[in-house]
């Protein structure tokens, strides 16, 4: 075997690692099986890459390695588990900027030789404006997961975003056509980085999980583009992989929240008046004490928990098993309900809820868990807001409108454990806590679960 067939070898050995891994992740069971060969993959291909004689010096690479590890060390010790959605966004963000680098780069080594191909100056292209709009467009989904950005655009940027958007088509069309003059290149970039923002700024209330998946797919194929600038294969395979998987969690998640891609990606502004919303509720909450709820739930057959971002926060998991180990042991039936959006990032509450060894077997999906409410005693909802907020289902006008939610207020009591009135990520106030059957548990939601535990061991 010649050494440029020993290389394709071995990518193609990496890329049947990674489809394997992929599929291996599809179910819980099989998933950490799909995380060692999706890595056993990418060791062979970064192992391949270091033997192919044609890449950099390796002390650059060392120094990369180098600097890369140290930063990813550095946020692996520092983020906390309720970061890892701004991180996701950041690492899709840099993926992004990476392939623009890359393409960019090797596009303007070749224009220097003048001998540009279309393959090259449609791939370079198409990568400089997806991977612009990917970095660009992830800052953004940064800086609102985060709370620190709450700009949501102004009145007629759906009309400038799109004048952007026909710019940038205008832009890559002189990229393929003249290479040689840079000041389309430069433009495209400069294009692209403008409609990141313009694209992702107005997204809010229900949107967001969406473009996070979406942004997502745009830096899988911004991967894949660069492998066509490089003549890499493995890049185009690995990229494709990505924007695929990311394309289809993008439909999954709109399915999920009833939004078509178009509506999600030219919505107009969301004007939400944030704040605590408290005047909202007049004086129509019911409070309650861990004591009150043990008691309810001390007679209740089926209980359904409904998790949300705030256990995240509290890190309640463990107290939560507790709670359904006392439930069980009493008698009663005990579910999870779980609603595709819930957290801040695809399968939040199913990773919490696992770290605590909560079995599959009890949480329902969104679909599954809905019919049973009615028949169900006591619901409680820890930290969860917007999943649970009626207006959703019954108010036309909410910004939320038309996301399908969990009906807990079907259920005979509702319990929200939650430490004030605040609304949750999409800013608006919630009738369920003023609904005839809830009781509001105010309080950090992992003391708030102990102490029903204690409670009900007392009672
Ligand atoms: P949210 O609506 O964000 O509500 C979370 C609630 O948790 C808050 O109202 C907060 O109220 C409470 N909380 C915070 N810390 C707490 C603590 N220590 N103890 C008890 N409660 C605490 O959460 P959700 O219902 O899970 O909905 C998710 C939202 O995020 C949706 O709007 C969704 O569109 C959006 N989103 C989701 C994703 C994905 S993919 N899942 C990605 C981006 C955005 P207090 O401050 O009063 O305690």
């Amino acid at each position: 075997m010649t050494f440029p067939d020993a290389i394709a070898v071995g990518y193609l050995l990496a890329a049947v690692l990674f489809i394997l891994g992929l599929k291996a992740l599809g179910r819980p069971r099989t998933a950490r099986r799909g995380n060692l060969l999706g890595a056993t993959g990418m060791f062979i291909a970064i192992a391949v890459t270091l033997l192919d004689r044609a890449i950099v010096d390796f002390r650059f690479l060392a120094l990369g390695v180098a600097i890369g590890a140290l930063v990813g060390a550095l946020l692996a010790l520092k983020v906390r588990m309720t970061g890892m959605p701004e991180l996701v966004a950041l690492f899709n963000g840099f993926g992004g900027a990476a392939s623009v680098l890359v393409a960019g780069a090797a596009f303007l080594e070749v224009v220097d030789t003048g001998t540009v191909d279309d393959q090259l100056a449609v791939a370079a292209a198409v990568t400089v404006l997806v991977g612009a709009v990917t970095f660009t467009g992830s800052m953004v989904a940064f800086g609102k997961l985060r709370e620190s950005l709450r700009w949501n655009g102004f009145s007629g940027l759906h009309i400038v975003r799109a004048a952007t958007g026909a710019v940038a088509l205008i832009l890559v069309v002189g990229v393929v056509v003249q290479p040689d003059s840079l000041g389309w290149f430069w433009g495209l970039a400069a294009a692209g980085l403008l409609l990141g923002v313009l694209a992702t700024i107005a997204i809010g209330g229900a949107d967001m999980p969406v473009v996070i998946a979406l942004l997502n797919a745009f830096s899988g194929v911004a991967a894949s583009t660069t492998g066509f600038v490089l003549d890499n294969p493995l890049l185009i395979i690995a990229g494709s992989l990505v924007g695929a998987s990311g394309l289809i969690l993008t439909q999954i998640m709109c399915t999920a929240m009833n939004r078509s891609i178009l509506d999600v990606v030219f919505s107009k502004a969301v004007v939400v008046a944030r704040g605590s919303h408290d005047d909202a509720y007049g004086d129509g909450v019911t409070s309650t004490s861990a004591e009150e709820v043990a008691m309810l739930l001390e007679v209740a057959s089926r209980v359904v928990i409904v998790p949300g971002y705030g256990l995240a926060v509290a890190q309640a998991q463990h107290a939560v098993r507790e709670l359904m180990t006392v439930l069980e042991g009493a008698g009663a039936e005990v579910m999870f309900g779980i609603h595709p959006v819930a957290g801040r990032m695809p399968g939040h509450m199913n990773v919490l809820l696992a770290e605590a060894e909560i079995g599959y077997e009890h949480l329902l999906e969104m679909d599954r868990v809905n019919p049973t409410f009615a028949q169900t005693d006591v619901t409680i909802v820890i930290g969860a807001n917007d999943v649970v907020n009626p207006s959703a289902r019954d108010d036309a006008g909410s910004p939320i409108a038309g996301m399908p939610i969990l009906d807990v207020d079907e259920s005979g009591t509702v319990i929200v454990v939650k430490r004030s009135l605040s609304p949750g990520f999409a800013g608006i106030p919630n009738p369920l806590f003023v609904a005839d059957n809830t009781l509001m548990l105010f309080g950090d939601g992992k003391q708030a679960v102990l102490d029903i535990v204690a409670a009900l061991m007392e009672g």
